[in-house]
């Protein structure tokens, strides 16, 4: 299937784009009325994330609204940990709550590398889905967490501010660590590729909990891993987002990626001369600028792209839309992009 719109693509390998295009982390979610209506009809968020007509209908929702450039596969990251025997359940209010943690060998021992056709089928039912119904309108991004980050839950257990029991057991326990995230990693790289198998035309690694860890833990802990997974991904462009790994950047220009995702918090100039100019970059407005006037949204946006310049960058947020923003200045971020990028590239 031929795309109508592949400025993603195109953007994502560097070539000439007439604008830059645009998407949102959490793009389909909460903001959006008409997602809060589905999910409100049924029993939670996880029958939402089984039910692969659902997911591609909230995945569609963005498009469709909110006029972006890209879809992004409604699931969640935790669906790895659950493939692998770690189940989870979404705590309304709380977020995401696991049952059974892993904190010794005895727990590993209940693990499985899982297999994707087996164990994830639905999320491949649904890309097939939203591919079919999307007929071509924009790329489908597939996604999955980084091990470091998907270690991070099955170690917690939950959400945390610190993260400590998991970082914890890369001093008590390295070899345990890495067992686990080798676990995660084989059954990452299966299930990304499988993702492309279905449909996805671009793959996002999701890495939120980076900034926690010391350079030298993000160097033993994370980087070897998601540089794995990257070197097995060779169908379709890799974003990796590592959230709040600054010290990183320099690392990443040797990935076998295309773009690689900053936050709020990152200097694009220092940014790009960290990455070096053979990736893309994609960001990274503060989500809360979603909260002020029109015309601040408008200002600080053209100045976001002015600072990136034309080639070589995805707009973005920093991190995920927070649910409480209006989608109409999500749309004036979106608008923004197009009309202001587009008088820039010519
Ligand atoms: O639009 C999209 O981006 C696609 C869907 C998507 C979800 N989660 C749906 C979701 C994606 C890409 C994710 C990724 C994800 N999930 C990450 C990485 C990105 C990031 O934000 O750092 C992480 C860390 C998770 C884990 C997770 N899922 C938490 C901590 C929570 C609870 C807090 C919260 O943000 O709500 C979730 C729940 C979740 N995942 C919701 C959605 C729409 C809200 C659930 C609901 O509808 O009640």
């Amino acid at each position: 299937m031929q795309l109508k719109n592949d400025l993603l693509i195109r953007a994502a390998k560097g070539e000439v784009v007439e604008r830059t295009p645009v998407w949102l982390m959490r793009q389909a979610g909460r903001i959006l009325p008409e997602y809060r209506a589905v999910r409100n009809s049924l029993s939670g968020f996880k029958e939402l994330v089984e039910t692969p007509e659902l997911a591609a209908e909230v995945t569609i929702q963005p498009v469709d609204i909110l006029d972006v450039d890209a879809a992004i596969i409604f699931s969640d990251i935790l669906v790895v940990p659950e493939a692998m025997g770690c189940t989870y359940e979404m705590v309304e209010k709380r977020g995401p709550l696991f049952p059974k943690t892993v904190r010794n060998e005895e727990d590993l021992k209940q693990l499985r590398v899982a297999d994707p056709h087996e164990h994830l089928n639905y999320v491949l039912e649904a890309i097939k889905v939203t591919k079919r119904a999307l007929n071509g309108r924009v790329p489908l991004i597939g996604f999955a967490g980084a091990p470091w980050t998907i270690l991070a839950y099955m170690v917690e257990g939950s959400g945390s501010k610190t993260f400590s029991q998991a970082r914890g057991m890369l001093y008590t326990n390295p070899t345990l660590a890495h067992q686990l995230l080798r676990m995660i990693t084989d059954t990452t790289t299966a299930y990304l590729k499988a993702q492309v198998e279905a449909g996805a035309n671009l793959i996002q690694i999701f890495d939120s909990w980076a900034g926690i860890l010391s350079p030298a833990h993000y160097r033993e802990f994370a980087l070897p891993y998601i540089s794995e997974i990257c070197d097995a991904i060779n169908e379709v462009p890799v974003t990796v987002f590592a959230k709040g790994a600054f010290f990183a950047l320099e690392d990443f220009s040797k990935l076998n990626c295309e773009t690689i995702g900053l936050d709020w918090n990152m200097d694009i100039a220092k940014s790009r001369k960290d990455v070096g100019p053979n990736k893309t970059l994609q960001g990274n407005m503060d989500p809360c600028l979603l909260y002020s006037s029109f015309e601040t949204i408008e200002r600080e946006t053209k100045n976001m792209l002015k600072e990136f310049g034309p080639y070589r960058h995805i707009a973005n947020l920093g991190h995920g839309v927070y649910p409480d923003t209006d989608p109409e200045k999500v749309k004036c971020f979106v608008q923004t992009v197009k009309e202001y990028s587009h008088t820039m590239n010519k």
